[in-house]
């Protein structure tokens, strides 16, 4: 499908444009023309991701001294956005190899580690995974039931992680594990796991509605050996870096929601262009009309709440302020807004919308997540309502 020709964003740096552009082209030359094919069969698209990796696109922020690009979340976002207009599943492998994997790394890591793992995912030649949740622990992350053992050296892990994406194919995973089941989620450590040693499997492939070329299974812990130098943080920091974490990870979600109702917005407006029913093209008939409008206006109003979470994150370089409040809001409202856009997108497309001809129908599927992972719109308001009102 053809995308609209790309509009300057005032204020963008000569770098932050470059690297938009430099995504935008990749995306549409080499991504676009697989997107469906991938998804049909659900096959995880090793090759683009690689390439995606050779571009920088795999480690944005990562500083070129660990082997990435350099720049900034500003830059980190319009690139995502413009692979996720594309394809939302390599958006989805592109964000946590970025932002849960070496974010997590680089904010918490020793020197050992960040040179250790950083720049294989950085570089795309390895992919990074990050397991919070459990089957019985996912919105209360604080729950799990999985242990870590400290014997001498190393500690031995036992249990099952659920709904950890790119688990199929991770080289790596940044674990979160109970070290101390006695002291809730003050007990929880978290820890690099190399996913060639023994002990480490992974589940069934998790056969999903949407971002199905994106590799989501479980993964099972049987007496796995994590050395101490393994940990990442101190034992018990592991609630604050997974939650610190994905902070920066729901600023990715958002944006890979925006990209996905822009690409489900400009085939729209192409649609109802040419569409003609009743002698004229749909779009003259105010009921089409005002479903544009409401879905442009959505969209930029994500738009800019997700750059400003975006500066938020990157002022909180300098300050150490948190930027929970502003990544919370621009996930909650870019989620439902790529809902509300991908849902009138298929209305807008009639009986083309509900086919796989098209691209619609899998831009409605793909966005069902971003209301899901990550957090769901319940846990964003939550920490949303809290943050404002100071009660809980
Ligand atoms: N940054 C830093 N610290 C934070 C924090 C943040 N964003 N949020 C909470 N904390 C700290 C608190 O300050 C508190 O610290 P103290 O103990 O020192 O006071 C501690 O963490 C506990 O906080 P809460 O009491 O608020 O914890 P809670 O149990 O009430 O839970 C929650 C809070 C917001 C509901 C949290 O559990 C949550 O975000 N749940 C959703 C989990 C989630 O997003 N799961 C998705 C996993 S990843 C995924 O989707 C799969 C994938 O592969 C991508």
């Amino acid at each position: 499908m053809a995308t609209k020709e790309m509009q300057p964003i005032a204020g963008l740096t000569e770098e932050q444009e470059m690297i938009r552009q430099a995504a935008r082209d990749f995306a549409q030359k080499e991504i676009a023309p697989i997107a469906a094919e991938f998804d049909e069969s659900g096959e995880f698209p090793l090759d683009t991701v690689r390439k995606m990796g050779k571009l920088g696109l795999m480690g944005i922020e990562v500083p070129e001294a660990y082997g990435g690009a350099g720049m900034d979340t500003l830059a980190y976002v319009l690139a995502l956005e413009e692979i996720c207009k594309a394809d939302a599943s390599h958006g989805t492998v592109m964000s946590v190899n970025n932002s849960l994997f070496c974010h997590g790394i680089l904010k918490f890591g020793t020197e050992e580690q960040k040179q250790k793992y950083v720049g294989g995912v950085a570089s795309g030649d390895k992919i990074g995974a990050y397991s919070l949740t459990e089957p019985m622990s996912g919105s209360d992350a604080g729950t799990m039931r999985s242990r870590a053992v400290l014997e001498g050296d190393h500690y031995v892990i036992n249990g099952r992680k659920s709904w950890v994406t790119s688990a199929p194919v991770a080289d790596y995973v940044l674990l979160f594990t109970m070290t101390d089941p006695d002291a809730g989620h003050k007990g929880i450590t978290a820890f690099l796991v190399d996913t060639d040693q023994p002990g480490f499997s992974r589940g069934k492939k998790e056969p999903k509605l949407g971002i199905r070329a994106s590799a989501t299974s479980e993964i099972v812990f049987d007496n796995y050996k994590a050395l101490v130098a393994n940990r990442l943080g101190e034992e018990g920091e592991g609630f604050k870096i997974a939650m610190t974490v994905l902070d920066a990870g729901r600023i990715g979600i958002a944006s890979q929601a925006l990209g996905i109702a822009e690409a489900a917005y400009e085939a729209s407006v192409q649609y109802v262009k040419e569409r003609e029913a009743f002698g004229k093209p749909i779009g003259e008939f105010q009921g089409t009309g005002f479903k544009i409008a409401d879905m442009k206006t959505r969209i930029e109003a994500a738009r800019g709440l997700i750059y400003n979470a975006a500066q938020a994150k990157i002022r909180s370089v300098e300050t150490g302020e948190r930027y929970t409040l502003e990544a919370s809001m621009a996930k909650l409202f870019a989620s439902e807004m790529a809902m509300f856009v991908t849902h009138a997108a298929v209305q807008i497309h009639g009986g083309m919308g509900y086919s796989k001809e098209l691209p619609v129908e899998r831009y409605f599927r793909d966005a069902k997540i971003t209301e899901i992972y990550e957090g769901t719109s319940e846990i964003q308001r939550l920490v949303i309502s809290r943050l404002e009102t100071g009660l809980r």
